[in-house]
């Protein structure tokens, strides 16, 4: 089979390593991959976003099989694209992918059908928006309604805060047409988990739980990235709040996407806040998430090109979908100034960090030339290491961490430390 994966990350990284242990699997293209994938994937340097040329490289390349693994492609209608040929595809419709990419959306989703969530009130119009900002108790939450490559939430802490945020998006089009419409939430306070969970509209199952760390610095602190670390699966996620949350969000958001005539087939990701009134959700996203797909796909035992191929035909109750007991720390190694600007162009040193066992380096932002592996983005890799426990997994982690050496190079000591 050639199978074609899109994207260039180390979420891109860590599915391209799995797609290529099915027996079944005889050539992998990337668009555009990255250094790391392209060790095991013949990269080329068609962006994630130019659906036109993904299309018409799928259809001269006898593809068999692909998967959208970003949020862009997806909202782009890339999966719909390609399936119009005739290429069978893992991942949501653009109809579908809304549920991330409008968060205006997802809410009124989720009213709709009683699925718990934070409060919030929409706002198409600055005055209304502050004026009501300057009577809510803060904190409280400003969100652009569109896909904002994961910087459009702000946690204003007073008046001051939700005023910069409002006009930033509003006013100053920060994030362009996706700030035109924002939200206003509710902050809830509890501890934050992520579930990622097959589904091909008939069938849910939820792959291990995990902990993303999204602040840039030690001890939470600094702006928002895309993440810093994950361990997986998340301490506070016991098997009666997943319980709950399957009763109370998993299955009903997929029968409300089915209402919706926006039947959701591939990973939907849920970001969730375990709140002393029930568990709630924070956010939906249409796919794996990154890095939490770099902790929590080394933990499944089950074939995962296997398990996608089935999403897609609608017969995930079919096939197993298991994962190893055990856990999975991973830390992001970012360049320095990320998540503001950084330098590329630096070469990495890799140690002997593969030669711990367990241990797994996924590329997120690297580029090869002439077999030297050099920067190329704000994160860079993505440590990985399973071991029996969360303990043991996070000293392999960061003994993996310690190999690893490129000009800049900065990272979260406290992943994992809870
Ligand atoms: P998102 O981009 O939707 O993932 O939001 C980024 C982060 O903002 C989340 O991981 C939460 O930590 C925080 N956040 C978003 N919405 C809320 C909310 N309603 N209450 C508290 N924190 C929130
Ligand atoms: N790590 C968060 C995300 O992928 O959206």
């Amino acid at each position: 089979m050639n199978i074609l994966i899109i994207g260039g990350g180390g979420r891109e990284h860590v599915i391209a390593k799995r797609v290529a242990q099915n027996p079944n699997v005889s050539k992998i293209y990337a668009l555009p991959g990255n250094g790391g994938i392209s060790q095991i994937a013949e990269c080329v340097k068609i962006s994630a976003e130019d659906i036109d040329n993904i299309t018409s490289f799928a259809k001269t390349h006898d593809i068999d099989f692909a998967v959208v693994a970003p949020d862009d492609p997806l909202a782009l209608g890339a999966v719909d694209r390609l399936e119009a040929e005739g290429i069978k595809c893992f991942g949501p419709s653009k109809n579908a992918a809304v549920i991330e990419g409008s968060k205006v959306f997802a809410k009124e989703l989720m009213a709709k059908y009683n699925i718990p969530t934070a409060k919030y009130e929409v706002f198409t119009d600055i005055d209304k928006a502050l004026s009501y900002a300057a009577l809510s108790d803060c904190p409280i939450v400003i969100k652009a309604d569109g896909l904002a490559k994961g910087k459009g939430v702000t946690v204003a802490e007073n008046f001051q805060q939700a005023r910069e945020a409002i006009m930033s998006c509003m006013k100053d089009k920060a994030f362009g047409h996706s700030g035109e419409r924002i939200l206003i939430e509710e902050c809830l306070t509890g501890k934050e988990v992520t579930v990622l969970a097959f589904t091909d509209g008939d069938t849910i199952i939820p792959m291990v739980s995990s902990m993303d760390h999204k602040r840039a610095y030690d001890g939470n602190k600094g702006p928002n990235t895309g993440g810093m670390g994950v361990i997986a699966p998340n301490p506070y996620y016991t098997p009666e709040i997943a319980e709950q949350c399957m009763r109370t969000i998993f299955l009903p958001t997929m029968k409300a996407m089915n209402n919706e005539g926006r039947k959701f087939k591939g990973c939907l990701y849920f970001g969730l806040m375990l709140t002393d009134k029930g568990s709630k959700v924070i956010e939906y996203n249409c796919r794996f998430g990154d890095p939490e797909a770099e902790a929590v796909l080394p933990l499944m035992e089950s074939d995962l090109l296997d398990v996608m191929m089935a999403v897609r035909d609608e017969r995930l109750s079919d096939v197993p979908v298991r994962f190893k007991e055990g856990a999975s720390c991973c830390v992001v190694c970012a360049s320095s100034g990320y998540p503001a600007s950084y330098l590329t162009g630096y070469e990495i040193d890799f140690g002997n960090a593969e030669g711990i066992e367990g241990v797994e380096v996924f590329h997120a932002g690297t580029k090869k030339e002439d077999g030297k592996y050099y920067t190329s983005g704000g994160r860079v890799l993505a440590v990985n290491a399973v071991s029996g426990d969360l303990e043991s997994a996070r000293e392999k982690a960061y003994k993996a961490v310690d190999q690893v050496n490129f000009e800049g190079m900065r990272y979260r000591t406290d992943i994992g430390t809870l």
